[in-house]
């Protein structure tokens, strides 16, 4: 019988201290906080709408070199190394970075929100594993609501921070294993240790290095890392988010990433009774013009 595709749908975050402000001829400008940055955006291929004059008084702008993927920040005025922002009980760190990255991704806000309700009113103090966990955020939503988690990401600076982030949002009593490794690795330990999880989040770059150097390719490991997380999920699990940054850009082709995602969890999940959901992550500028970031599944059994 052919199976009903169900409505994919567009998730942007609700808060205030971030904003994207404007974007414009290859860029954006968003404000994190107290200060306002430009960074590069090739999907803003429209007019700004605000004037010149309010673009200028950005605090800093990332510009890539012509040449290569390199870059520099660019700062117009003396600006802290870093510094606060909050949305609802979770404070963090806002750091520029020589990589073009701030220390978070603002449009994940939705997938904090979804993992905090669902271990809020989970029956039981959730064991949740957040792979390629990067400055925590995900992590924290969980453990702010009861939950014992493992995050795992092969950047020892991204880990460095999330443990700031924890004691910034005063979670330091909470359950969290912080640890630094290769998520493949770390899974196929787990599942020949017999531990098990009830809840699962995977947030995967396209390519990535563990800390031994061991390559994540999205399209050639995905499919094996979704195999041995399988093997790690206990008899009644609860939940599992996959999401995955989009390099497309056209609607069409991001349905499609979407379902694709959707699919790969399905099979994984073959002999569970689960909904699985799909869609993508967006930003609104203030004239409405919408910046996709990544395509998600969501299982929830
Ligand atoms: C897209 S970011 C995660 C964004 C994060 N969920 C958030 O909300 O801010 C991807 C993360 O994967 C990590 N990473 C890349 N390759 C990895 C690997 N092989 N094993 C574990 N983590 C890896 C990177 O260090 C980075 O922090």
């Amino acid at each position: 019988m052919k199976e009903r595709r169900e409505k994919m749908e567009t998730l942007m975050p609700d808060w205030t201290e971030y904003e994207l402000v404007d974007s414009g001829a290859g860029k954006k400008l968003e404000r994190f906080g107290e200060f306002t940055l430009i960074r590069p955006e090739p999907q803003a291929k429209w007019e700004m709408i605000l004037p010149a004059q309010r673009w200028e008084t950005a605090d800093g702008e990332f510009v890539k070199a012509t040449s290569s993927q390199r870059g520099e920040w660019r700062f117009r005025k003396p600006l802290p190394a870093r510094w606060t922002m909050q949305r609802k009980n979770l404070k963090f760190l806002v750091q520029p970075a020589p990589s073009g990255h701030v220390g978070l991704f603002p449009d994940q806000a939705c997938h904090w929100d979804w993992v905090e309700a669902r271990t809020k009113r989970a029956a039981r103090p959730l064991k949740v594993l957040c792979l390629f966990g990067h400055t925590g955020l995900a992590t924290l939503a969980a453990a702010a609501t009861g939950a014992e988690v493992t995050h795992v990401d092969a950047s020892r600076k991204a880990v460095t921070l999330a443990r700031e982030n924890q004691c910034l949002s005063g979670l330091q009593k909470q359950p969290i294993r912080w640890i630094v490794e290769d998520a493949m690795t770390f899974v196929r330990r787990e599942a020949r240790r017999g531990s098990r999880y009830d809840a699962i989040l995977l947030d995967p770059p396209r390519f990535g290095r563990g800390p031994d150097g061991e390559i994540w390719k999205l399209e050639e490991s995905l499919l094996e890392l979704l195999s041995a997380c399988r093997k790690i999920l206990n008899e009644t699990p609860v939940f599992i988010l996959l999401n995955v940054y989009s390099t497309v850009l056209t609607q069409g082709r991001i349905e499609k990433e979407a379902e694709g995602l959707r699919s790969v969890l399905k099979k994984m999940l073959e002999g569970f009774q689960a909904r699985t959901t799909a869609g993508e992550l967006a930003i609104e500028d203030a004239g409405r013009r919408r910046i996709s970031s990544s395509v998600f599944a969501r299982v929830e059994f």
